[in-house]
Formats: structure tokens, sequence, C-alpha cells
């Protein structure tokens, strides 16, 4: 057994933190969201894995993954050289995959579940295809599938209008070489692209065996910001636990479960978990409330945030209101104002949101 993992594609929907880094990078609790994938599928006793990288972010996954000794795999990086479609992405894994079955991972999906029992039931019915489905109430964003009585799936339709239920695909499949000839034999969908929907509607219709189970955990496709947070929420929750030796200093005060990384100074700070803070960070006169990650190299003076994901290098000093809810990218900076200022001065880059409430 082999896993592929998907990792290309242009990841627009997260902009503008995905202009310059891969969205399967972006870390949920200091974690890359794709590493979450990769230990999942090593703890199923898989480890020779397939990586489809982009030409636009590809070198930085590679750099920040590595060969896979980290996770005790075997990682070989497939470039992909245009976001042709999920089916294209096996298409070209074909030689790394040769005729071996297969779990297919979209990198930029999270879930709780382990994969054994999934792979157990694919191996031990011989299937073609086993897909995992969930409820969700915006089916029209996702694959969808139509089962009947006995749970067999009678049809796949990739983002439809009028959803046919509100089953979701879930972005992890298990496939049998012949999935191959079944994504040969498809054409590109309306939207240009090789879907493997149509490739699994292509297994269905020749009466091969597809199955599919209920995903029963959470399930994030972490494409947008809200789903970013509630999956820093849920990981933070479910993965964090108290660090016993905290090198603050006497006037802080870290209260629940909290973590902090290598070289980070906290200094006249109150930080309430669950919260992780990276290496090399300066806190200082701060207030760090629950459901928080700060990445590495992160300053903060007199500031105040809680439920928020702050990325590598980003500065946030003298802002006494406090920051909810809020992503901030890499290096970016928010710093004060005067008291009643005459005029905000900014410098923002294309499709930045900010709300000043
Ligand atoms: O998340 C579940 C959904 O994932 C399923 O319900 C849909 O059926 C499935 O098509 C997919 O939809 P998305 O619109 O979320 O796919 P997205 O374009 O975001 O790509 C998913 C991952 O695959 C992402 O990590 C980028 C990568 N990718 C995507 C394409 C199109 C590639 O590596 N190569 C590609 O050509």
């Amino acid at each position: 057994m082999k896993a592929l993992i998907l990792s290309g594609g242009k990841g627009t929907r997260l902009r503008p933190l995905t202009y310059t880094g891969a969205k399967q990078l972006v870390p949920v609790a200091n974690k890359p969201i794709l590493w979450y994938g990769i230990e999942g599928i090593v703890a199923a006793g898989i480890t020779d894995i397939g990586i489809i990288i982009s030409p636009e972010t590809g070198e930085e996954v590679k750099a920040k993954t590595g060969n896979g000794d980290r996770f005790g795999a075997k990682i070989t990086y497939i470039l992909q050289n245009e976001p042709a479609g999920l089916a294209h992405a096996v298409k070209i894994a074909r030689p790394f995959l040769g005729d071996s079955p297969f779990i297919m991972y979209l990198g930029d999906n999270l879930i709780q579940n382990q994969l054994d029992p999934f792979l157990e039931s694919f191996k031990k019915h011989q299937l073609d295809a086993l897909i995992l489905l969930r409820p969700v109430q915006n089916p029209s964003a996702f694959g969808v599938a139509k089962v009947d009585e006995n749970g067999r799936v009678l049809q796949l339709v990739e983002k439809p209008k009028v959803p046919p239920s509100n089953l979701a695909l879930v972005g992890i499949y298990f496939f049998a070489p012949t999935i191959h000839e079944a994504i040969d034999q498809i054409q590109p969908s309306p939207r240009g692209e090789l879907e493997i929907t149509d490739a699994i509607q292509q297994l269905i219709d020749q009466q091969k065996q597809v199955e599919a189970c209920n995903l029963e955990g959470w399930w994030l496709d972490t494409g947008k910001k809200d789903d970013l947070l509630s999956a820093n929420q849920i990981i933070l929750d479910s993965c964090i636990v108290a660090s016993t030796e905290l090198k603050v200093d006497e006037k802080s005060q870290i209260i629940g479960r909290v973590q902090i990384g290598e070289g980070t100074e906290v200094i006249n700070s109150t930080v309430r978990g669950p919260v992780v803070i990276g290496e090399n960070c300066h806190i200082e006169n701060c207030f760090i409330g629950p459901y928080s990650s700060i990445a590495d190299r992160v300053t903060m003076i007199d500031a105040d945030i809680e439920h928020s994901v702050i990325l590598q290098g980003a500065k946030i000093v003298g802002i006494h209101q406090r920051i909810v809810d809020s992503v901030v990218g890499q290096r970016a900076q928010i710093t004060k104002a005067p008291p009643r200022p005459k005029a905000l001065r900014f410098m923002i880059g294309d499709d930045s949101q900010i709300e000043l409430v």
C-alpha cells in the first residue's frame, strides 16, 4: 500500500495568506496542515508516500517537509506542472504508484479519525474504491454522493448547483489500481479539470466495487479563514498538554495548557491556555487568550489576543483593543496609532481585509 498526498494546486481560497505560500503549509497549532496527514498515514502503517507539488510552492513544501525521516517515512516528490485536477495528479503519479493500491489524501484536509478502520475495510472487501462521506450544510462546495438505503454509492457529482444529497466527499480516498483505467476514460470537466469524482463514477458505472463509509469524527477542509480558526481551536483543545518547565519571568502568569518554544521570552504577560507559542518569540506586556497559536519569531508588545492564529515573524505592537478571531500572515505588522488619530496610515497588500470596529 502506498499513499499519494496532493499538495499542489493554486490555493486561491486562502488569499492573501497563500499568495506567497502553500496553503497546505499554513500551521494549525503551529504544525503545517500537511504534516497531520503524513502522520495519520504513517500511523496506519504506510511509509511509502508520494507528494504532489506545484512549480509555485513545491520548493517550500519540500524544504519544510524533507525526505520523510522525521515521520519515519520515505517521501517522493512529484511535480505537477499545472493544477489540472485531482485525477490528473493521480495520472502523473502513475510511475510512483505502479500497480500498488493507495490512499489518496488531499493535503488541505484534516480529520480526527484514524485511518486504520477504513483501510481494513478497503482491504477486507477487496474494493476498487472506498470513499468517506460526511453530511454538510453547503454540499454545493464539495463533491456530493447519492447513496441508496443500503449505503451503496449510486452517483457522484462535483460541486453541483442542485446537490442530490447533503453528503460531501471527504478528501481521503482508498483506491485499487483499477482507478488508473477509469481515469484514462474520463474527459476534463466544464471547469477544465480531470475530476476524481468522474473517475469514481466510471468505476460505479462499470459495476466495480465502490463503497462509502461515514466519517463520524470532525473533518476540516481548511480552505478558509473560519475553517482555519476552528481547526486551530479543535487541535489546541485535543492535542496541547501543559508543559511543566516554562521559562517566563516572575511577573508573568501561565494558566492552563500552554506550550512555549525554545528561545521565546515571555515578560510581564498573562497566557491563558490552550495556547501554543513557537520558538524565538518576544512577548511583553501581553494577554494571550485561549485558542491562540503564535508561530516562530513573532513579536508582541502591549497587545491582547484571543482565538487567533499569528504566523511566523509577524509583529503586533501597542494594540489594546483585544484582537479576536484573526489570522495574521507571515511578517505582517500591526502597530499602534496615536490616541485619537487624525488619520489612519496603512500599507495593505492586495485582497487584504481590515475591519475597524
Ligand atoms: O475537501 C474535499 C473536497 O476536495 C471534495 O469534496 C471534492 O470532491 C474535491 O474535488 C476537492 O475539492 P476542492 O475544491 O477542495 O479541491 P482543491 O482544488 O482545493 O484541491 C484539493 C487539494 O488538492 C489541495 O491540497 C490542492 C491539491 N491539488 C488540487 C488540484 C486541482 C493538486 O495537488 N493538484 C490539482 O490539480
